[in-house]
């Protein structure tokens, strides 16, 4: 077994629009631990959520090779892949677009459930509502539409589904960004409780460098498509060698 979870090497993708080709990710090589939390971050545009959607096969690489816990995944398809990314799941900025609008909280995890586990039908409602309270909603939350909750409830809806799942990896793309502060920061304190008792590794996608650093034991630095410095998050925000990573910090400690 790998002691990787997710190892990216040599990773490149670009874009052609029109007349124009936008290289969006550029040789980028990550790899993330079991059980780390890896954050990504960079600036609008620098490529971070193209990365995330190539590590989950939503974009097909141009080179380079992704592997999930051991396994090179660029040749798999069907049930194979499938079976690949039952170890990976995603929480997405917006929440409400990741469910199915027609369909009730608890159906959408009791999907997702069906998808990942063996379990009957009746213990897919129970374990529905449990993951409801784990993310501190409750059962009542089972039956109502993503129109009908806040923004900050949808997300936890959305990790109670993701972690229905058991993934060995969860990417959290810009996961708090559209929330208030004071939501913001219930779901960062649920998924620090989730990485406690779980042993789940995350990739924690943000522009926002503090925000990374209060979470992450690694972080890479991310711009024009390119990773441009790596290290342990202490060291990075105490040292930072990159004059890109020397402004992120100076814009963190300004007041
Ligand atoms: N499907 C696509 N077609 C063409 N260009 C794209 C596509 N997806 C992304 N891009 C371009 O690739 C670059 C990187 O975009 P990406 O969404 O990965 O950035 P990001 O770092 O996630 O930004 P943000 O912090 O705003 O979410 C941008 O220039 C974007 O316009
Ligand atoms: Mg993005």
């Amino acid at each position: 077994m790998s002691k990787y979870v997710l190892n990216v090497v040599n990773v490149s993708k670009t874009f052609s629009a029109h007349q124009s080709t936008v290289e969006a990710v550029k040789n980028v090589s990550l790899h993330v631990g079991a059980g780390e939390c890896v954050g990504l971050v960079g600036e609008s545009g620098c490529g971070k959520s193209t990365l995330a959607r190539l590590i989950t096969r939503l974009e097909p690489v141009d080179t380079g090779e992704i592997s999930l816990c051991g396994e090179k995944i660029s040749h798999l398809c069907g049930a194979a892949l499938r079976r690949a990314y039952r170890n990976v799941k995603m929480i997405f900025q917006d929440p409400r677009s990741s469910f199915d609008p027609r369909m009730t909280i608890g159906a959408s995890i009791r999907e997702a459930i069906k998808a990942s586990t063996a379990l009957s039908r009746r213990e897919r409602a129970a374990e529905s509502v449990r993951l409801l309270c784990e993310v501190g909603l409750d059962a009542s939350y089972d039956r109502v539409y993503p129109r009908q909750i806040s923004g900050g409830e949808c997300q936890r809806a959305a990790i109670a589904r993701a972690i229905g799942a058991k993934p060995r990896l969860l990417i959290c793309d810009e996961a708090t960004s559209a929330l208030d502060v004071s939501v913001q920061a219930q779901i960062l304190d649920l998924l620090r409780t989730l990485r406690r008792q779980q042993d789940m590794a995350f990739l924690f996608i943000s522009h926002d460098l503090a925000l990374v650093s209060s979470f992450c034991d690694r972080t890479y630095v991310m711009r024009g498509g390119e990773i441009v410095e790596h290290g342990p998050t202490g060291d990075i925000i105490a040292r930072p060698k990159h004059p890109y990573t020397q402004k992120l910090i100076g814009s963190i400690l300004a007041p």
